[in-house]
């Protein structure tokens, strides 16, 4: 196979290049050159995606059997459509990395792979769906924007030779959002670690790793097709917090708080305390088509485990501006702490207990 990555250096697309080239594949990388290294034994190209030199220049090396366009998070729609426009003489199957955000119903609803998408044109540009002033609605710009982009491949490549993939959050080593290794890093501290909410909340982030393996996957099924990406969700926050603890050195020990005193304290969900979030619908999402498709996810407790020794390794990707958004500080902690004990014996009085 020959395939094309458009990204290759930086979590999600490293381990798609990692898998690819040790699957015997022919890789070439597209990137700018700032993120990282290309991976050795790949033909990188440097360049830009909203550049159409650069692209007319990325096309004298094809052609390849798919691309896999893991760089197109923050891309607008229209430079998308741009670039696979210009690819589509070039390349079988385009499997695009899309995300869960382009429902209507996340997080909010239960989700399936046919659930209401956002509307969004192919050619929509960068101010496409953003907030105005004062608005209090839902934010969906970033899901308005994928959903655009989902559309531009589509139109491009046709829904015969489009593979839409559309993961919820993603772990694992190279993580650079900040999510799990604040988590890790907290719990390497030990001590009384608040568990947000209760251990039974059922959880599906799927591992880097097995996103990349099932694009690659597709990519060489060489069919179309749209497809939601998580794990099963049989595993617990409570799996996650253990597995975290554990895999550190046992150092400390979760006592959880309840959804409504972080929530009264005003703790931010998703990024003050990571992956907590209380709506209905976030660990919600059916993966069944992509099951059927052979996907595969392993258990948290690995993802966990190879974090901690990417870690433990000195890995940090390059400094990135959403990793300083994540967790909270020991005292702000310390506080939720007191507070829940407080509110559980005063409870404890008041019924007499
Ligand atoms: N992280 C999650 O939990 C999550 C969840 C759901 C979906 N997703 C989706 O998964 C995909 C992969 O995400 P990611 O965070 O691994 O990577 P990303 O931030 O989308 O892309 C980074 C990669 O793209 C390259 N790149 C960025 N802008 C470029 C440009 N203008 N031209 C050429 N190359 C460019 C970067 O290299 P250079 O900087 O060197 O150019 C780097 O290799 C995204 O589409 C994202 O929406 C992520």
């Amino acid at each position: 196979m020959r395939v094309l990555l458009l990204g290759g250096t930086w979590f999600l697309g490293k381990a798609v290049a990692a898998d690819a080239l040790a699957r015997g594949w022919a890789v070439t990388t597209f990137t700018r050159g700032c993120s990282g290294p290309p991976p050795a034994g790949a033909v990188a190209v440097t360049g830009d995606r909203t550049s159409r030199r650069d692209l007319a220049a990325l096309a004298e090396h094809g052609r390849w059997d798919a691309v896999v366009d893991t760089s197109a998070s923050e891309l607008a729609p229209r430079d998308v459509l741009a670039g696979a426009r210009l690819l589509e003489p070039l390349a079988g199957t385009y499997v695009y990395v899309s995300t869960v955000n382009v429902y209507r119903g996340w997080p909010n609803e239960p989700l399936e792979d046919h659930s209401e998408l956002l509307e969004a044109p192919a050619d929509a540009d960068a101010d496409f769906g953003r907030l105005p002033p004062g608005w209090t609605g839902p934010d969906w710009y970033y899901g308005r924007q994928k959903a655009g982009a989902e559309r531009a491949v589509r139109h491009a490549f046709g829904d015969g030779r489009s593979v839409i993939l559309r993961p919820g959050v993603i772990l694992g080593p190279d993580e650079y959002v900040g999510r799990l290794p604040w988590w890790l890093a907290r719990a390497a501290r030990g001590g009384t670690i608040l568990g947000p909410g209760t251990p039974d909340r059922r959880i599906q982030p799927a591992d880097v790793r097995d996103v990349a393996s099932f694009a690659l996957d597709r990519a060489s099924a060489a069919e179309g097709g749209s497809f939601n990406i998580t794990a099963l969700g049989d595993e617990t926050f409570g799996d996650f917090l253990n597995a975290c603890v554990e895999v550190t050195g046992g150092r400390g020990v979760v006592e959880w708080v309840p959804d409504r005193l972080l929530l009264d304290a005003g703790v931010k969900q998703w990024t003050e305390l990571p992956l907590w979030r209380t709506s209905a619908g976030v660990w919600a999402v059916d993966s069944s088509a992509a099951r059927a498709a052979g996907l595969s996810t392993r258990p948290i407790r690995e993802t966990v485990l190879d974090t901690w020794g990417w870690m433990e390794s000195g890995g940090r990707p390059v400094a990135h501006p959403r990793w300083d958004e994540h967790g909270i500080s020991p005292d702000v902690e310390a506080g939720l702490l007191t507070a829940a004990r407080l509110a559980s014996t005063q409870a404890g009085r008041a019924s007499g207990g």
